[in-house]
């Protein structure tokens, strides 16, 4: 696929998730296939306000690329704003990504995310706006509408397009659906049809079969995975070589997972230091143990007690030794 003039060298796209996909996240993903990577989504008013938190989530690694940095806000002027202060900033990056689909209420009610679906002329005039003034292409991620009664893709598709968009990722749910009933592939199905730039799928893609179907209906050149490589990086060469060879691989041993978890837990104490990345990790190292029954005690332990590295060697010994 080629998304402006930047060739990708496979399907399979790393989403972007606020709290999740750090730098560490993506260096640690990128290997098991991850073609394209996003960062979390950038406050463009923190970048303005000069929020230093924010500015963190703007770092790149030069192992990952290509990278898109993914920004939201509820006005043209400011995103174009923030376009400007990431190009000032020396960041080594690929694409931009406009975030139009964030369902949360704190972020909908100053405009920004799926609010900006229910505002087409606004929204055209945004999107030509930050295509034209952009140093890189542009790329957007939406919903397939507000809610039920104002499904809209179609309508959306052609605007994006038509104001100069290199690539649009769809997570085929309404806004006021949140993460409620299943990702519709089914609705977008004809979406191709209308579309002249590729088409990336987002939205429930836990397994390769997953991922295999909504290829198939919707005919989507790219096949972004979010919440199901959360503590399983490896679907992410599963998907990544069937659709390289036609093979299917088997799914990781336990063992892989403990030297997976060790693995991103060194990268995310390099970047947050050992406090932070520690009480991060209660919240995503229990994912690596999702469906080992006899992992539940550990589990549990991982994501209230742990506080060091070696708490969490500890722990992870104690896996390996429930193996034997
Ligand atoms: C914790 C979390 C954070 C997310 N943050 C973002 C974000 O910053 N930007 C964005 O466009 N989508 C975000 N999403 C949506 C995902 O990128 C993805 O579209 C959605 O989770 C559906 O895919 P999945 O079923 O594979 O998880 C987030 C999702 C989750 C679960």
């Amino acid at each position: 696929m080629k998304i402006g003039n930047v060739e990708i060298s496979g399907n399979v796209i790393l989403a972007p998730m606020a709290g999740i996909t750090n730098v560490a996240y993506r260096e640690f993903m990128k290997p098991f296939g991850a073609a394209l990577t996003y960062t979390e989504m950038v406050s463009d008013c923190g970048l303005i306000y000069e929020n230093k938190e924010t500015y963190k989530y703007l770092q790149t690694s030069p192992m990952e690329h290509p990278v898109a940095i993914q920004i939201f806000g509820g006005k043209k002027e400011s995103l174009y704003q923030a376009i400007k202060i990431i190009e000032s900033q020396n960041i080594d990056y690929d694409f931009i990504d406009i975030n139009l689909g964030c369902p949360v209420p704190k972020v909908t009610k100053t405009g920004a995310g799926a609010a900006w679906l229910k505002r087409k002329d606004e929204l055209s005039e945004m999107m030509k706006l930050l295509t034209r003034v952009s140093q890189k292409p542009v790329m957007a991620k939406i919903r397939i509408g507000w809610d039920d009664n104002s499904i809209n893709v179609e309508e959306i598709v052609t605007i994006l397009q038509e104001a100069g968009v290199a690539l649009i990722t769809i997570h085929p749910r309404t806004r006021n659906q949140l993460y409620a009933g299943k990702a519709n592939y089914e609705r977008i199905k004809d979406i191709k049809q209308i579309m002249r730039i590729p088409l990336v799928i987002s939205g429930d893609i836990f397994t390769l079969d997953d991922a295999i179907k909504a290829q198939t209906i919707t005919g989507a050149e790219g096949i972004m995975v979010a919440r199901g490589a959360l503590g399983n990086p490896y679907l992410i060469k599963q998907i990544d070589y069937y659709f390289k060879t036609g093979k299917k691989l088997n799914n990781p041993t336990l063992q892989d997972q403990i030297n997976y978890l060790r693995l991103f837990a060194h990268k995310l104490v390099t970047l947050k230091g050992e406090y932070t990345a520690i009480h991060e990790l209660r919240g995503i190292a229990p994912h690596f143990f999702k469906g080992y029954s006899n992992t539940k005690k550990i589990k549990l332990k991982l994501s209230t007690e742990i506080e060091t590295f070696n708490d969490l060697e500890e722990l992870l010994k104690e896996i390996q030794s429930s193996m034997l």
